[in-house]
Parts: structure tokens; sequence; C-alpha cells
């Protein structure tokens, strides 16, 4: 049976979590792998319904997507998180609760990100309509020791993927040079 872990993306909205995450995941599955992914816009519209983005709000969503994670990845499955997952020690409890952890620094600048601004929210934060904007006026902590840092303002989305999967089998999470 097929080790479960979980594969952590933490990084600035519009950084290419989610892309990534979309990516990657269809890849897992032709490998035979069982995939969830935990997305942070969708957990907020489920599980998370009604937190806001104060640091205590952020730490009860990252510690429920933690939770959700660990029960997966002690069932076998690969559970993909992309969440902006702001706080390093949270990120850290996760780690400690979850076991097969692998941490993948989404980096993108904040102009790139901004200039992206795909759904709009950067332009909104900077007009002050909204508060607490991560990057903006809300601190983001970049990882200190992740296991795998994606330029997603430098490479394609294919060299990001193609980096954290042959990192995942350096580290014997998956079988060998198959796709
Ligand atoms: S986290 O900090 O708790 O990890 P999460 O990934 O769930 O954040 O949600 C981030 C998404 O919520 C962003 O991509 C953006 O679409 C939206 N959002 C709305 N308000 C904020 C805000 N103040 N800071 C960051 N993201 C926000």
């Amino acid at each position: 049976m097929a080790k479960g872990f979980t594969l952590w993306f933490t990084g600035l909205s519009g950084a290419g979590k989610s892309t990534l995450a979309e990516h990657i995941t269809p890849v897992l599955r032709a490998r035979g792998h069982r995939v969830e992914v935990l997305d942070g816009d969708e957990v907020r519209t489920n599980l998370s319904k009604g937190l806001g983005f104060s640091k205590e709000d952020r730490d009860t969503n990252i510690k429920r997507i933690g939770w959700v994670a660990k029960i997966l990845t002690r069932n076998e499955v690969i559970a993909i998180t992309a969440a902006i997952s702001p706080y390093r020690e949270v990120r850290d409890w996760c780690r400690e609760e979850i076991g097969n952890f692998v941490e993948v620094y989404v980096k993108c600048s904040l102009e790139a990100c901004e200039s992206r601004d795909v759904k709009g929210l950067y332009a909104k934060a900077r007009a002050g309509q909204i508060k607490q904007f991560t990057g903006i006026d809300d601190p983001y902590e970049e990882p200190l020791h992740p296991e795998i840092v994606v330029e997603t303002d430098r490479e394609t989305v294919e060299q990001s993927a193609h980096k954290i999967l042959a990192k995942l089998e350096e580290m014997g999470y998956l079988a060998n040079g198959k796709a």
C-alpha cells in the first residue's frame, strides 16, 4: 500500500498554490495514488465558513485543514493543502501532528502576485477596502526549512511541478521515474 503524506503548499495569495495543486493531482492519480486537495478558498466556503482573517481565525482555519490532512494521510491518501498558511508556528504544529509532511514554499514576489491580481483583491487591499490582507497589511512568515521551494515568478507550472515530483521521489514518497 502506498504511503500517505501531506504536501503542504504555503505562499501569498495569487502565488500559484491552487494552480500547482490542480496540476499535480492528476499526475499523482495516474500513478495510482489517492489524492485529496484541501484548497483555501474551498475550505473557507465549507469547513471554515464564517471564519475571518485575524491571526486567531487563520490559525483555526489552518488547524482544521491540518486535522483533515492528518486523517487522510494516515489512510494512505496524499493530502494536498493550498492555503496561504502565513504563520510559521501553526504550520510547524501541523508538521508535528501529521508526521509525513512535505512543505512547499510557493515563492512569488508580492509585485508579481499583485500584478497578476487574479481575484482583484490586491487592488481592493491597496484601496483600503479589505483590511489585514496578507503581504499588504498583514504578515507572511516565510518557511525557514521547507523541503521544496518553487519560484513561480521565474518558473513555468511544468517546471515547478517537475521539481516537486522529483523531490517526492528522492524522499521515497513516490516510486521513481514513472512519468
Ligand atoms: S489563510 O491565511 O487562512 O491560510 P486562506 O488560504 O484560507 O488564508 O484564504 C486566502 C484567500 O482568501 C485568498 O486567496 C483570497 O482569495 C481571500 N482573502 C480574502 N481576504 C483576505 C485577506 N485579508 N488576506 C488574505 N486573503 C484574503
